[in-house]
């Protein structure tokens, strides 16, 4: 087998000639054949320029200059695409980015999981239900969720499907980030009227009421959104989990002006945790792309598959290149974590810490549902930044799964959501997600621990 080293060639196929987990068996290969074809042929979504100038964002974060906000779906769905449904999340992304930009006195990365977030790996090749087997679901981009045969059926043409979702998505986002929808003050007033109709609101009035001092105090200094437009507009990048490579080798483009290739299907990918194997297939797909990239860390992860991974993907040690994302479960971090961060904290690579709170704490509640407990995402992102500060490393960010949509999916938080609530309005594709005021609830407090590391770090006057 091919071991990828930084030296060996690499090309948008080369993945092909390595052992690869949790990909699709395309029974139709002629279909397959000639879908990859007229995606190779499309127009990328996203330009290397932008990906590069995320990179520079995530070296800033890496430095503790800015901090990463990533949140989406689980899975994106075919069903449930509609342009309220891009607003809502987008509107939370950008109210959540408000608070903490105010509290951590630094700029907030705002990265949606969307316009691609479609692949997903399976812990089991085949789901049961009532005695009978099939394939397991593995995202709208590769089979349709149904429980019946056709539907399990891996389908090359899905991946056209998925491109054009991408693309109207993709430009609606790009709207609201420079038409107007990201006005700080209309977020703040968003903001605002959370607080308000919370039942646990007052806990976060004292910090919305300094944003609106902030804000007004910038008024009366004659600085507003008709004079400065940053005030107006925002940067809004977009990721995916870089799954199905036979998606992701058709959107790898030779950026016209560095002479680099991209994938241009989002402006940073990542790999999961199971398929981030040091000879896999995965690693040496990203590794020949120059977009920030990202791999999920979990439990289990040892100081040499980091460096590993650090020594395939980022061999140069580029800053803002590599974002490691820690998911280990609120137990499982505050025992494995210090150690190995310690460790690899001490080798002194380019890495993007950031804390996905969410799948390492996935339960089953007693009636069935897939379930998240909201005091054991905050403990985690709390163990997260308290495990970084004793080792002197440097917490950079957040990546959540949520929805702008009140669903009931993950329990607790002020809405109290019990298992016995969550039927009323479960509409995952996978995943439990946080709801809108879950999000916002957990966004003021990951904003108290900012505005507490700056205290900390003299940055700050509180
Ligand atoms: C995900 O982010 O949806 C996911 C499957 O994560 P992980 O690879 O960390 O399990
Ligand atoms: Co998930």
């Amino acid at each position: 087998m091919v071991a990828h080293t930084t030296s060996k060639p690499w090309d948008r196929r080369s993945w092909r000639a390595f052992p690869i987990k949790q990909a699709p068996i395309y029974r139709d290969t002629t279909t397959l054949e000639s879908t990859e074809a007229e995606l190779a042929s499309y127009p990328p979504l996203v330009f290397a320029g932008e990906a590069r100038m995320l990179k520079a964002r995530f070296a800033q974060a890496q430095q503790g200059k800015a901090f990463l906000l990533q949140g989406g779906d689980c899975a994106e769905s075919f069903s449930q695409f509609s342009g309220s449904g891009i607003r809502d999340l987008f509107k939370l992304i950008i109210q959540m980015g408000a608070i903490l930009t105010f509290a951590g006195s630094c700029p907030i990365i705002k990265v949606g999981r969307m316009a691609g977030q479609f692949a997903k790996p399976r812990s089991a090749d085949f789901e049961e239900v009532n005695g009978a087997s099939l394939p397991s679901y593995r995202g709208d981009i590769i089979n349709a969720l149904a429980f019946d045969n056709d539907a399990r059926e891996p389908s090359p043409k899905r991946m056209l499907q998925a491109y054009h979702q991408s693309s109207a998505t993709l430009n609606l986002l790009r709207a609201f980030a420079s038409g107007g929808l990201a006005d700080l003050n209309e977020v703040h007033r968003w903001n605002l009227d959370f607080v308000k109709s919370n039942p646990l609101g007052q806990k976060y009035e004292k910090l919305a009421e300094s944003i609106t001092q902030a804000l007004g105090f910038m008024s009366a200094c004659g600085i507003d959104s008709n004079n400065t437009p940053t005030l107006k507009t925002t940067e809004f990048y977009t990721s995916h989990e870089a799954l199905l490579l036979n998606y992701e080798e058709q959107l790898v483009r030779q950026d016209s002006l560095s002479g680099k290739w991209y994938d241009c299907s989002a402006h940073m990918l990542w790999i999961g945790e199971r398929t981030r194997d040091l000879d896999g297939a995965h690693l040496e797909f990203l590794r020949g792309v120059e977009n920030p990239v990202g791999v999920k860390i979990g439990p289990n992860a040892t100081k040499d598959e980091i460096l590993g991974i650090c020594d395939i993907l980022n061999p140069h040690n580029e800053p803002g290149r590599l974002n490691l994302i820690v998911r280990m479960g609120a137990d499982l971090i505050e025992k494995n974590f210090p150690k190995l961060l310690e460790s690899v904290h001490r080798e002194g690579r380019a890495i993007l810490w950031s804390c996905d709170p969410m799948h390492g704490n996935t339960i089953k509640a007693s009636n069935g549902y897939k379930t998240r407990a909201f005091d054991r995402i905050l403990s985690e992102v709390k163990s997260f930044f308290a495990i970084h500060k004793a080792c002197g490393s440097i917490a950079g960010g957040i990546h959540l799964e949520m929805t702008g949509a009140d669903v009931t999916e993950c329990v607790g938080g002020s809405q109290a959501i019990t298992e016995a609530n969550l039927a009323s309005c479960y509409s995952t594709q996978c995943d439990p997600r946080l709801n809108a005021t879950q999000a916002i609830e957990l966004a003021f407090l990951v904003a108290e621990i900012l505005k507490e590391r700056n205290v900390d770090s003299g940055s700050f006057i509180a």
